[in-house]
């Protein structure tokens, strides 16, 4: 296998996310300074230009093409352009998914591993500032979806547990096949979650802002892969056919018939059917998955099914989506927090590189609106639908 090659070739400055009126900024590597972004005539005062750094620039117009230039102390630095996503419709509500915390990893890598020098250790850190960028980005309920831990040992659940001190919004969580890897030292994740109020049953629901959010629990215990079928009956009696639904699970959905990519998720002849059968009950379903590390999004007929990549290794992020009762909207950003990226960029290199050419996914599959095949304030009305989950 390949060893980890010391160089990489990261954007130096990069668009990573876009909603309708702002824009994530990452840079790697930017002269010392003072950073302002200059939108047409606008100036955003971004700060010190920290070497890595992410920045959002707010105020934007929705549905238009914007050139921003970047300078330090005055002087040009960059220049990239981004077009902002078009303004939604109707009263929306914040919800965001972090997965693939690996809380106990201590290196990254397949063959020569990364270490990190920082004295917090990088999968906390990385887990605890996108927490932070997802409650002031005002993410309303928290999903974790799976490889909480590395093993299921007691120390893991303990970072586990000094991760959750630190989220004051209601949290919903299932296991990944990490969590259920079932090592000599592992503790049981059902037992570890439930004894945290957090994993209630393997398919649990929540109505938030007039969208139903179900968890699904897909491992399968001390195997890699997943499992979906079994929880069809489940996951339909969880499903109101009158409100959309976003559907979360650690394992992502095959795309084709042979699996063509590592690590295996939900086998096609196993998700395929189960995505169909829960279309005909219900034509708005949006799934969100981890696993795979990488950033993705593809269609399924009316479904739309996305893959989040991991908090701790490039390109290192959280997702958040905007409930409507028009659409949704996901955003997929870089954890903000300079010693963060600090980490995840030294990770882009790993794998020979491919690593960071392979996970991060384009900007439209991170970044986009989907709307509902049908306008749901006008079926149940948002006073009584669009309310806020409850803790
Ligand atoms: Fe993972
Ligand atoms: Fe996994």
């Amino acid at each position: 296998m390949a060893p980890i090659l010391p160089t990489t070739q990261l954007p130096p400055v990069e668009v990573f996310a876009v909603e309708d009126r702002a824009a994530q900024l990452t840079w790697r590597r930017l002269p010392d300074g003072h950073l302002v972004a200059r939108i047409g005539d606008a100036e955003h005062d971004l700060g010190p230009a920290a070497r890595p750094g992410a920045a959002e620039i707010g105020g934007m117009e929705p549905g238009t093409e914007h050139a921003i230039d970047l300078s330090v102390d005055g002087r040009l630095a960059a220049r990239t352009s981004i077009r902002t996503l078009d303004a939604m419709a109707g009263p929306s509500i914040k919800i965001a998914t972090v997965n693939d915390l690996h809380f106990g990893e201590d290196g990254f890598g397949l063959v020569k591993q990364l270490r990190d020098r920082h004295t917090d250790p990088y999968p906390l850190r990385c887990a605890r500032s996108a927490a932070r960028d997802a409650l002031d980005w005002g993410a309303e309920l928290l999903v974790i979806k799976g490889d909480i831990t590395c093993h299921s040992r007691a120390e893991e659940w303990e970072m586990f547990d000094e991760f959750l001190a630190d989220i004051p919004i209601p949290v919903m969580a299932i296991p990944g096949n990490h969590d259920t890897i079932g090592h000599v030292r592992s503790l049981d994740p059902t037992i570890e979650l439930q004894r945290r109020g957090l994993f209630p049953e393997p398919v649990t629901a929540r109505q938030v802002g007039g969208t139903t959010i179900i968890t699904v629990d897909t491992t399968l215990p001390t195997q890699s892969h997943g499992s979906v079928g079994h929880r069809q009956d489940d996951i339909l009696a969880a499903l109101d056919v009158d409100r959309p639904a976003v559907i979360f699970t650690h394992h992502h959905f095959e795309d084709r018939p042979v699996p063509w990519f590592w690590p295996l998720g939900l086998r096609y002849r196993d998700g395929t059917p189960l995505i169909e059968s829960l279309l005909e009950a219900n034509p708005d379903l949006f799934f969100s998955a981890g696993h795979t590390h990488r950033n993705r999004m593809r269609r399924h007929k009316s479904a739309v099914i996305t893959e989040v990549s991991s908090t701790k290794d490039y390109p290192g992020v959280w997702a958040g989506y905007v409930l409507s009762p028009t659409g949704i909207r996901q955003v997929v950003r870089r954890i903000s927090d300079p010693s963060s990226l600090h980490w995840t960029d030294r990770t882009h290199a790993a794998v020979a590189g491919i690593w960071g050419r392979w996970t991060p996914g384009p900007l439209t599959q991170r970044s986009f609106d989907h709307a509902w095949s049908r306008d749901y304030d006008a079926i149940s009305g948002p006073s009584q639908a669009w309310s806020s989950p409850s803790a």
